[in-house]
């Protein structure tokens, strides 16, 4: 079965910050891969792991971000940091859902995840991307 693309990479998601960008690719490579295992009825603990992953792998770029924040006193840390905790929030209900025999994530819980990302990128990613370069810091 060809892999199915969830959310294809922009320019647009471009934050210019090397370090976050690579970690935003990653962080789409693995939601694509979890779409792609569910998709091909792969097997509890493949789709597990692959659950795991994209969790711990958020986890690692929000602290990522946040060190930054607080690093350069940023003004809107708190209200970032509410939006980063929601999500890992969100990811924990879904696996919540996956219990037992029911190892289907609905078509909802994608779509949920991928506009989360693509509209967190685009909107408050690029508010301290701004930031960044008003203040003349090179990170
Ligand atoms: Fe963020």
């Amino acid at each position: 079965m060809s892999e199915y693309i969830l959310f294809e990479w922009d320019e647009e998601f471009n934050t210019g910050i090397p370090e976050i960008d690579n970690q935003h690719k990653a962080l789409v490579g693995l939601l694509n891969s979890l779409f792609n295992l569910l998709r091909e009825g792969k097997a509890r603990n493949e789709v597990s792991e692959a659950l795991n992953q994209l969790t711990a792998y958020s986890e690692v770029h929000f602290k990522t971000e946040e060190a930054f924040f607080i690093q350069y006193s940023y003004p809107e840390t708190e209200t970032h940091i509410a939006c980063h905790n929601a999500f890992i929030d969100k990811i924990d209900s879904f696996r919540d859902q996956m219990t037992g025999s029911n190892l289907t994530l609905s078509i909802d819980v994608f779509k949920y995840l991928k506009l989360w990302l693509q509209e967190h990128i685009l909107g408050e990613d690029m508010k301290y991307r701004d930031y960044f370069k008003e203040q003349g810091i090179t990170v």
